[in-house]
């Protein structure tokens, strides 16, 4: 058994405990499940749908609608680019290209050797400082494809 499928069943578990009484807890327990495990697995799906008498393709259903809940492992930077309104605004397409061409990736794809994943993000709440990015959590803002040259160099890539 992996590290993760022993923590799945408590994971779960303690969710549904803390938030399964709360009006609309779906999404709080999907949040609290992949704070802890990095992802929603899909073997969590039939677990909450269990636990909150729902079927597994409701659950299923909002786990794919929103792109912020994933099902596979993220690599180790997660880079998610802001491609809402303001950002595009400020040439944010531009710096999609290059960030693209850089890790050599498409948005919801993670590199080969599980180092990148990129993610899109619809408003970073950064928009005063757009382009907007983040990086496992660290906000990054009037992010050039220079700027973002230099943070790649920084994890290692030319
Ligand atoms: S639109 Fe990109 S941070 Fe708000």
């Amino acid at each position: 058994m992996t590290a993760e499928a022993e923590k799945l069943q408590p994971c779960v578990g303690q969710a549904l405990a803390r938030f399964a009484a709360e009006p609309g807890p779906l999404l709080e327990i999907l949040h609290a499940v992949q704070n802890e495990l990095g992802r929603v697995p899909p073997e969590a799906v039939p677990l909450i749908a269990d636990g909150l008498n729902l079927s597994r393709a409701e659950v299923h259903g909002v786990v794919s609608f929103y792109h912020h809940f994933r099902e596979q492992a993220p690599g180790r930077f997660v880079v998610q680019l802001c491609r809402a309104e303001a950002c595009q605004s400020m040439n944010s397409r531009a710096l999609e290209e290059f960030v693209r061409g850089k890790l050599r990736l498409n948005f919801g794809e993670t590199s080969a050797d599980g180092r990148f994943t990129l993610e899109p993000v619809y408003c970073l709440g950064n928009c005063a400082c757009a382009p907007s990015l983040m990086v496992n959590g660290e906000l990054h803002g009037r992010v050039t494809p220079e700027r973002f040259g230099e943070l790649a160099k920084e994890w290692g890539v030319s």
